[in-house]
């Protein structure tokens, strides 16, 4: 009955030393201390190798490290009858909306361009957009996309939602499904990614849909990397229909050193960072699933391997 951490390439100390915090009679083990690979009940991943888990015979539940599940989704090797649970957390969320109103600001002030300026001495001015002028499209209205779209709204923007179904009430205008997909592009000066990515979100923001978005239009993907078709981006980008974008998610990642990504001038890219999960802060929730998986209790942040999310 022990709890499983395995992230390839990713320091685990803060992990263990945060699970440990949450009750220290848990053992939790990294895979290289693994004696007994029956002892392992559940498992806290992220990026495993594809088939990880099958030596793992007594695994119940497995939980992301993050929001997003589709790298455990994926693996067909993980037997129907372990559960996948997911990281909710409010810093997740406030982090995500912070890091989304800093990127809308940038391209709004043109900040980018005026980084590349400093770099080549040029005293250059710009006129730029103000927040009440401007009309934020949040695709994926989820627990993240929903506080997201609620901050900017505060904040002063126009904000719209799209996502699957109807969902919640909300404050932002809130459209659904494929066939209100149209209509809702077409209001957005920028679009920002907040999918989950599933088999019917992916390559989702390919030329189809990034030419329904108005002329100038600015894109911001939070999501995952496979949501976009790279190469109709930069075409939309290159046709002058879109005034750039800011990618902070990749397919594959790190993002190859020879992608055009990190050369296109009107491209800014960061490394995975929009909303990093805290250890120490989700630490009582996945060990509250390891608590409730030994008492027979249901376990709470399940997600849908049907919706795949
Ligand atoms: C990050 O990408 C997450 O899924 O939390």
């Amino acid at each position: 009955m022990s709890i499983l951490i395995v992230s390839p390439g990713k320091k685990l100390d803060s992990w263990v030393e945060a699970l440990k915090e949450a009750d220290l009679s848990v053992p939790v083990y990294l895979p290289e201390q693994v004696q007994d690979p029956s002892d392992i009940t559940f498992a806290l991943a992220w990026n495993h190798p594809p088939g990880f888990f099958r030596q793992f015979t007594n695994l119940r539940a497995i939980s992301s490290f993050g929001a997003g599940v589709d790298h455990l989704v994926k693996d067909q090797q993980i037997p129907a009858s372990v559960a996948i649970t997911r990281i909710i957390d409010p810093l997740l969320s406030g982090d995500m909306a912070e890091f989304a109103l800093s990127v809308v600001l940038k391209h709004m002030r043109g900040l980018t361009r005026y980084c590349r300026y400093q770099a080549e001495n040029q005293w250059k001015k710009h006129r730029y957009l103000r927040i009440k002028n401007v009309r934020v499209g949040i695709m994926g209205t989820g627990m993240i996309g929903h506080h997201v779209a609620n901050y900017l709204l505060k904040a002063g923007f126009k904000v719209d939602g799209w996502g699957r179904t109807p969902g919640r009430d909300a404050a932002y205008t809130k459209y659904h499904g494929n066939d209100q997909l149209g209509d809702f592009l077409k209001g957005c000066q920028i679009l920002i990614c907040l999918l989950p990515l599933t088999s019917a979100t992916n390559g989702i923001i390919n030329k189809h849909l990034l030419r329904k978005l108005p002329l100038g239009a600015h894109v911001i993907n939070l999501g995952r990397g496979a949501h976009v078709v790279d190469k109709d981006l930069i075409q939309c980008i290159d046709e002058g229909h879109l005034s750039g974008a800011h990618l902070d998610v990749f397919d594959p990642e790190p993002l190859p050193e020879d992608h055009p990504f990190w050369e296109h001038p009107i491209i800014d890219i960061t490394p995975h960072v929009a909303s990093l999960t805290d250890p120490h802060s989700v630490a009582m929730q996945v060990m509250e699933n390891y608590q409730r998986l030994q008492k027979g209790e249901p376990l709470i942040n399940t997600v849908s391997r049907d919706l795949e999310y």
